[in-house]
């Protein structure tokens, strides 16, 4: 990205890091300003968070080609982020041409590269839309989630590596909850979050580093991060380190020194 504000975007401010545009400088990719970069080099002293980046995405890959494989063909994806390879979208429609994404973020910059790109390969594919996972009844009333998903219909919802930017003051399981329950049975959450449980005091600085953009973090234990799925029935092999999650040639060596959980449960 030129490191000025692109057109389109009347509310992205450059030189506050976003979480959405630290992450894709973290995945090689194109979409960030100076100060984004700045803070993704302050974490970097701190964690390696390049590789929980990687590891991250991958895990997001796996089980959407997973989901996708085993009959699910609509995606709500809240934190999409801004493209990279490895997305929902990509992922989905390589297994299931007529598979339905419609994609939610509150990071101005998504929407205007969004909007840029002609993200909307109608029929179907990926349709992303403005919206903040705090205010869940807001993006379940969005008339492109209604028009676009049938929520009558088994529904994937993702939720990945967007809660540790959703402190506990803003009801994070009431969210998570609220998604849940307006989705048929046969839906599944899909969910990631960093931990404390490897690295407290590591991830206590990392947490300063993000505490310069502008979001607040929210690093959960296991046991904290596994109350999301209250209510749901884990799918194999339940809520473990990403590099564990049905891990593929992809995972490297030492992926399961990266302080993240994930899993995916069954709505029934
Ligand atoms: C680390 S990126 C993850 C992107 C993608 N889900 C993945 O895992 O590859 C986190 C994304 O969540 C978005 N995000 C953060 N807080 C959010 C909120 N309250 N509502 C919606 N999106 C949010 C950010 O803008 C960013 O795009």
């Amino acid at each position: 990205m030129p490191d000025s504000e692109p057109s389109g975007g009347d509310m992205i401010d450059p030189t506050v890091a976003t979480p959405a545009r630290i992450y894709s400088y973290l995945l090689g990719g194109t979409d960030h300003f100076p100060a984004d970069r700045a803070a993704a080099e302050k974490a970097l002293e701190t964690m390696p968070v390049r590789d929980f980046a990687r590891v991250n995405r991958a895990f997001l890959t796996r089980a959407v080609r997973y989901l996708a494989e085993n009959g699910l063909d609509q995606f709500l994806d809240v934190g999409i982020g801004l493209p990279a390879p490895g997305s929902t979208a990509e992922t989905a429609l390589a297994v299931r041409p007529d598979a339905r994404i419609v994609g939610v973020d509150n990071d101005p910059t998504v929407l205007a590269l969004a909007r840029a790109h002609g993200e909307d390969p109608a029929p179907s594919g990926a349709r992303i839309v403005a919206g903040d996972v705090r205010r869940p009844a807001e993006i379940l009333a969005h008339p492109e989630v209604r028009g676009r998903l049938d929520l009558d219909r088994p529904v994937a919802v993702l939720l990945v590596a967007v809660m540790h930017f959703v402190t506990d003051e803003d009801d994070p399981y009431g969210a998570v909850r609220t998604l849940m329950d307006a989705v048929a049975p046969g839906s599944v959450l899909v969910l990631s979050q960093v931990t404390s449980d490897l690295d407290p005091e590591g991830m206590r600085a990392t947490a300063r580093a993000y505490d310069r953009s502008s979001v607040r973090t929210a690093v959960r234990s296991g046991k904290e991060i596994a109350a999301f799925f209250h209510g749901l029935e884990p799918v194999d092999p339940g809520l473990v380190l990403l590099s564990r999650w049905r891990p593929d040639e992809h995972v490297l060596p030492g992926d399961d020194r990266i302080g993240m959980y994930g899993g995916v449960a069954l709505k029934r």
